[in-house]
């Protein structure tokens, strides 16, 4: 099993990537934290832990901690666009899943960074090196790298998160949300000497939660959490339609969970990555130099294609399992 820590910011497809974290037999989750992103990390660690009790994973071993609620250095930026104004609505623009009544009760208390720090460098002990799994801004990781960067000396840890293009931007012309929203902390990431792999636009856009796709999901047996998981992907649908045009949602968030599950179903190629955060227009933008041009020291993986069928294999298989617990 491979040890898992997972950062993120739910939202519609961070949901999904809890749920394929929480489900594969090869992950073993270490716990949860949460960032400010596509909502407030109020409401992001609230939606957190309602994913958790309706997956079925609310367990007392598993845990939870709040982490920033601001970027690095710019002021927050949330999408309820494209999440609601829960950060992870239903149709009705009510809470997808029932929220928990006391969620500070919940929650591993203390900083969030000392908390991650406290399990990995743990996990490290006992000869386990973590794929710290980021689905939001990295501001949680550029911290934890920042504070405790024996965890890059030591090995105990790689980075593998979802943000970032090659080459156009989703929320930027050329700046994909999680990096335009705390570019700083991106830039630390990259520049911190961890293995990190990129796993960009290029590659979640090929993860369409097509009609096909949500009508397998629901005809193999409509339960209350199939439906559920229909509503999610609906809901995602309708606002990706709106703000985008795209006549399928991108499920972004679980291609890099599937990347640590199994990296033979992606094609990378390393390179040099560097983030701007001069430029008022394309701040956030994952400058990736594929041919070297510069000359400066690769620091990166950058996934480039996925075998999408394999892909939603692994959401359906997460699915099945998360049913018959
Ligand atoms: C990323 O932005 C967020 O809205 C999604 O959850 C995903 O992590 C896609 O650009
Ligand atoms: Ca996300």
């Amino acid at each position: 099993q491979q040890a898992v820590w997972l950062d993120c910011d739910p939202g519609h497809d961070d949901a999904m990537a809890i749920l394929l974290a929480g489900y594969h037999p090869c992950v073993s989750l270490l716990g949860i934290s949460t960032v400010h992103g596509n909502q407030s990390v109020a409401k992001t660690t609230v939606n957190a832990l309602a994913c958790l009790r309706a997956f079925g994973m609310d367990s007392d071993n598993l845990p939870v901690v709040r982490g920033q609620a601001r970027p690095l250095v710019r002021p927050p930026t949330h999408c309820a666009e494209i999440h609601g104004e829960t950060g992870l609505d239903n149709l009705e623009g009510e809470p997808l899943f029932p929220l928990p009544r006391d969620p500070d009760a919940m929650l591993v208390s203390g900083k969030c960074v000392n908390v991650m720090y406290e399990h990995i460098s743990r996990a490290a002990l006992s000869g386990q090196r973590v794929k710290l799994v980021a689905t939001g801004a990295l501001t949680n990781v550029a911290l934890l790298l920042t504070l405790y960067p024996e965890l890059v000396e030591e090995d105990a840890l790689e980075v593998v998160f979802m943000g970032g293009a090659i080459g156009l931007g989703n929320t930027g012309p050329v700046a994909e949300f999680n990096m335009q929203i705390d570019p700083e902390a991106a830039k630390v990431v990259f520049e911190s000497g961890a293995k990190v792999t990129m796993v960009p636009l290029e590659v979640t856009h090929t993860a369409l939660a097509t009609e096909a796709v949500i009508s397998e999901i629901r005809e193999d047996g409509s339960s209350e959490f199939r439906n559920a998981l229909c509503d999610l992907l609906s809901f995602f649908k309708d606002t990706y339609k709106s703000y985008f045009g795209f006549d399928d949602p991108p499920l972004h968030d679980p291609c890099a969970v599937a990347y640590v599950i199994d990296p033979d179903l992606f094609e990378t190629e390393d390179m040099r990555v560097d983030v701007e955060t001069h430029s008022d227009l394309a701040a956030g933008q994952t400058v990736c130099d594929r041919h070297n041009l510069q000359k400066k020291p690769k620091n990166a993986t950058v996934a480039c294609e996925m075998d999408v069928e394999e892909f939603w294999d692994l959401i359906h298989n997460a699915i099945y399992a998360a049913e018959k617990k």
